[in-house]
């Protein structure tokens, strides 16, 4: 039988918020076997009122009431940005509340710190859902993967921009209809830009790389590319190439022992297990060097999905009182991050106004490709592997005399 209650405060009562308070509610007998304890919530913070709810006597529009509860064990915060979830998380952390977060740019930014906190008061700092909502993959990464050396990771890490892609690719369509699509759905917000501009990726490849690697890698200084300059000619091309245009997220561990790390959009050959992930899903291939390549497939957004991962999240905070079993990653200094002009990848390339002589003296051997209705004087090729100064170098010699319409990576996952 059950005896002890774990009680809990969630902070924030938005799409994942209600999620989490629905999740454990509708699951608890089921969550209390597994947690070892009982669950309540005892509190919800919103500034907004909800008199209706169900759960309307636990609304609290101050965050001292929680922070200052001896009985609070836990804080689950999904206030999201980090204007209040930072200090909110830092004071509960530092209170001896165990945290769960869904928040990526809280983790992506101050990861390192709050870890520290935790491990400091011998509590813990989950946050599975941050990266590939219902997906696990941090604990996965932290723990079933432990055994390996991670070479490299690389995913399809924003549901709203692969959403944008399928539809580019499979109907034919311009960025902004396919834009326009996913907004009358909700996948996007009215101002897209954390999504198109690569932004929600490159937080959550960030998580993803400093729990790989050992090291926190902050987003500020990752290059990093949206969807928002692909066309659907270069789709036509990468269908002649033999593959998909996917926004990728990826990190790889350098013979030097720096961390190469982008976010782009790329040609992925078809073969690709990268390749046939469509729609909103996210997929996350992990190579590791005893596992090889092991890839995570699933919902990567949306109200229940998330909010699973973050109840689980809560089960093993309160399974682990007591004990500190989070995950760790150390501080790190910016030139753990390798230069991207030193990165090395093969390229596509559309070009108008040139001839392929000049093509072939700056890029040497390069493999045409076609496209129907191509205009006369449009060319488009892919490169052999250079270094992006090499590749950025060479474009500009060909912007001198023609006109570059289109340069996308090509990566190999
Ligand atoms: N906007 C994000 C996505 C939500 O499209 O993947 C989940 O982080």
């Amino acid at each position: 039988m059950v005896t002890d209650m774990a009680k809990i405060a969630v902070l924030g009562y938005g799409v994942v918020g209600s999620g989490t308070v629905e999740v454990i509610y509708k699951n608890q007998q089921g969550l209390e076997k597994k947690a070892g304890q009982g669950i309540e919530v005892k509190y919800i913070l919103d500034l907004r009122d909800f008199p209706d709810s169900p759960y309307a006597d636990k609304f609290t529009k101050d965050f001292n009431v929680i922070v200052n509860d001896p009985e609070i064990d836990v804080v689950v915060e999904v206030l999201g940005g980090v204007k209040f979830a930072y200090p909110y998380v830092k004071a509960s952390l530092e209170a001896g509340k165990s945290v769960v977060t869904s928040n990526k740019e809280l983790v992506a930014t101050y990861g390192a710190e709050l870890l520290a906190i935790a491990k400091e008061k011998n509590i813990n700092f989950f946050f599975e859902a941050s990266v590939g909502g219902g997906i696990p993959i941090i604990r996965p990464l932290h723990q079933c993967l432990s055994a390996n050396r991670i070479e490299e990771i690389a995913g399809i890490l924003n549901g709203t921009t692969n959403f944008i892609l399928t539809k580019m690719i499979r109907d034919n369509m311009g960025f902004d209809e396919a834009l326009k699509i996913a907004q009358e759905l909700g996948y996007a917000e009215r101002d897209p830009s954390a999504d198109v501009d690569g932004i929600d990726a490159c937080r959550k490849i960030c998580i993803l790389a400093s729990l790989s690697f050992g090291k926190h890698v902050y987003p500020d200084n990752i290059h990093t590319e949206g969807i928002t300059k692909i066309t659907p000619e270069d789709v036509a091309y990468c269908e002649n190439f033999g593959g998909s245009i996917k926004l990728i997220g990826w990190a790889a561990k350098q013979e030097n022992d720096k961390v190469a790390i982008m976010v782009c959009p790329a040609f992925i050959h078809e073969d690709s297990q990268l390749a046939g992930v469509n729609d909103v899903f996210n997929a996350i291939l992990v190579r590791g060097d005893s596992t090889g390549d092991v890839v995570f497939y699933g919902k990567g957004a949306g109200k229940l999905p998330t909010a699973s991962a973050v109840v689980a999240d809560v089960v093993d905070v309160v399974k682990a009182t007591g004990t500190s079993k989070s995950l760790r990653w150390e501080d790190s200094e910016q030139d753990f991050i390798e230069d991207t002009n030193n990165i090395v990848c093969e390229n596509y390339i559309r070009v108008s106004g040139t001839d392929k002589s000049l093509i072939e003296y700056l890029f040497g051997e390069v493999t045409y490709l076609s496209r129907k209705g191509a205009p006369a004087d449009e060319l488009a090729f892919t490169t052999s592997a250079i270094s992006e100064k090499e590749c950025e170098e060479k474009i500009g010699e060909l912007q001198k005399k023609a006109t570059v319409l289109g340069r996308i990576r090509i990566l190999n996952y």
